[in-house]
C-alpha cells in the first residue's frame, strides 16, 4: 500500500520539470457530484454571516497549539477579514458560500476548510488563484482520512463553480510528502517580557534587555489613513517587481480592503494594524500586521500577539522600521511580535529577534514553479 495514498495521486510537484500548471484539465475534479463522505456525515455550506461564532469556537478548540501549552485564539474579526473578499473582484458569484465548507454530524462541526480567491504573483506571472486556509479536523477524529476529503471537495468546488480561476491554490503546512516551494522560519520579538515570563512563554534564563532603543524623534510613524493609501499602493507596486511570491491587488480598492485600519472612536481596532513612515507628507515606507492572540492553556490568560503581514521598505532601514513597529506595538499593549524570515536582515540580534524551531512550508497545488528564496517572498498568510 502506498505510504501517501492521497498526495501520491494529486498534481503536486516533486521535482521541477515544466514550470506552470501540472494538469491543466484536472480530470479527476470535474465531477459534478459532491465527494462521498462516510455514513452519518454530511457536507455543510458554512454561512460566515450566520455561523461565524460556531466556527470560531471550533477553531479555538481544535486548531493549532504551540507545544500544547498555548493555543492560537482565533477571533471572528480575523477570519471574517480573510473571507471578506468581493466576488466582483474575481468575476465570481457567492464564492464565500461555496468555498467555506465543513463536515457535520447531527449539527456538530467535525472538520473545516476554506479558500479565498486572490491574485498571486508566482515568478513573473500574476495568477488568479486561491489561498487555502483553516484546514482543521476535530481532535477526536484525527488520522481517519477526513482531511483529504475536505481538500478534494474544496478543489472540486473550485473547478466546477469557478472554472475561470482558482486553478492552483497555494497553502502553508508542515512536512507534506511533496516539494514545498519555500520553507520559512519564525522569529519572535518579546515586547512584554515580564508577562511572557509570568505565563511561562519564555524561560527566565533567556533574559536580556528587551527595551526598545530610543528612536530618531524626527521620523513620523503613524497609523495609515485613507489619504495615504494611493502612495502606499504605489510603493507596493514598485517593490513587488523584485518579488517572486506575493499577493497582488489589481486596484486600490482591493488593496484598501486588505490593509486598511479599522479606527473606532479614534482607536485602532484590528485585526489589521497598518503604519506608515512619512516625510514631508509623503509615504516613504509602510508596515502591516494582524493580531492573533495566544491562549495560555494552564491559566487561560491571553497573550496579545502581533504578526507581520507585509512590509514595504522605501527609504528607512530595517532596523529603524522594525523598532518603530515594536514601539507602536508595545504602546498598543501587544506582548509579542512574530514574523517569518523574509527579510534579509543582517542585524537580527540587534533587533532582539529570537529564532524559533518552528518552520512553515509553502506549497502549491497543480502548479510547478520551482523553489523560491525567502528574500523573494512577501506573501504571509494568517
Ligand atoms: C492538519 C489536520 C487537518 C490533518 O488531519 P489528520 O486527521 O491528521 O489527517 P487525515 O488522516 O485526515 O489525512 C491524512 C492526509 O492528509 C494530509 N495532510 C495532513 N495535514 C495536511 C495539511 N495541513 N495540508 C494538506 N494535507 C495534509 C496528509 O499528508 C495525509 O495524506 P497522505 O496520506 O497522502 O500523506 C489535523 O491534524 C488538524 O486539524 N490539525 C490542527 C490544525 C492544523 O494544523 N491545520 C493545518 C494548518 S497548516
Amino acid at each position: 500500500m502506498s505510504s501517501h495514498p492521497f498526495w501520491e495521486t494529486q498534481p503536486v510537484s516533486n521535482e521541477i520539470s515544466n514550470p506552470g500548471l501540472i494538469d491543466d484539465k484536472l480530470k479527476g475534479y470535474n465531477n459534478k457530484n459532491e465527494t462521498p463522505l462516510p455514513d452519518g456525515l454530511e457536507w455543510h455550506h458554512l454561512d460566515i454571516n450566520q455561523e461565524l461564532p460556531v466556527l470560531i469556537d471550533f477553531l479555538k478548540r481544535h486548531f493549532m497549539s504551540i507545544n500544547d501549552c498555548f493555543t492560537l485564539n482565533y477571533q471572528e474579526s480575523l477570519v471574517k477579514w480573510f473571507l471578506d473578499f468581493k466576488d466582483e473582484d474575481f468575476n465570481c458569484k457567492s464564492s464565500p458560500r461555496l468555498l467555506s465548507i465543513s463536515i457535520k454530524k447531527e449539527n456538530k462541526l467535525l472538520g473545516y476548510i476554506c479558500a479565498a480567491p486572490a491574485y498571486i504573483k508566482i515568478g513573473e506571472k500574476i495568477n488568479e488563484t486561491a489561498i487555502v486556509n483553516f484546514l482543521c479536523i476535530h481532535k477526536k477524529l484525527r488520522k481517519l482520512r477526513l482531511a483529504p476529503l475536505l481538500i478534494k471537495e474544496l478543489i472540486r468546488r473550485c473547478r466546477v463553480h469557478l472554472p475561470h480561476i482558482l486553478i492552483s491554490p497555494i497553502f502553508t503546512a508542515k512536512y507534506l510528502p511533496f516539494q514545498p516551494i519555500l520553507d520559512a522560519k519564525y522569529y519572535f520579538r518579546y515586547l512584554n517580557f515580564e508577562k511572557l515570563n509570568n505565563n511561562r512563554f519564555v524561560n527566565v534564563k533567556n533574559y536580556e534587555n528587551y527595551d526598545i532603543p530610543t528612536l530618531d524623534s524626527n521620523i513620523t510613524f503613524r497609523p495609515m489613513l485613507p489619504d495615504d493609501i494611493s502612495q502606499a499602493y504605489e510603493l507596493f507596486l514598485k517593490n513587488i517587481k523584485d518579488k517572486k511570491l506575493s499577493i497582488y491587488f489589481k486596484n486600490k480598492e482591493q488593496f484598501t480592503r486588505y490593509f486598511s485600519n479599522k479606527i473606532i472612536d479614534g482607536e485602532l481596532n484590528g485585526p489589521i494594524y497598518t503604519f506608515v513612515v512619512t516625510q514631508n507628507n509623503k509615504v516613504t515606507d509602510w508596515i502591516s500586521c494582524y493580531s492573533l492572540p495566544y491562549q495560555v492553556e494552564y491559566n487561560k490568560n491571553e497573550l496579545q500577539v502581533l504578526n507581520l503581514l507585509r512590509l514595504e521598505q522605501g527609504e528607512t532601514d530595517y532596523l529603524t522600521l522594525f523598532n518603530l513597529m515594536f514601539k507602536s506595538a508595545k504602546e498598543l499593549n501587544f506582548d509579542l511580535f512574530c514574523t517569518l524570515d523574509f527579510f534579509d536582515i543582517k542585524n537580527k540580534s540587534e533587533l532582539k529577534f529570537e529564532s524559533q524551531d518552528v518552520e512553515i512550508s509553502y506549497y502549491t497545488f497543480n502548479y510547478d514553479c520551482g523553489i523560491i528564496n525567502s528574500s523573494e517572498c512577501s506573501l504571509i498568510l494568517p
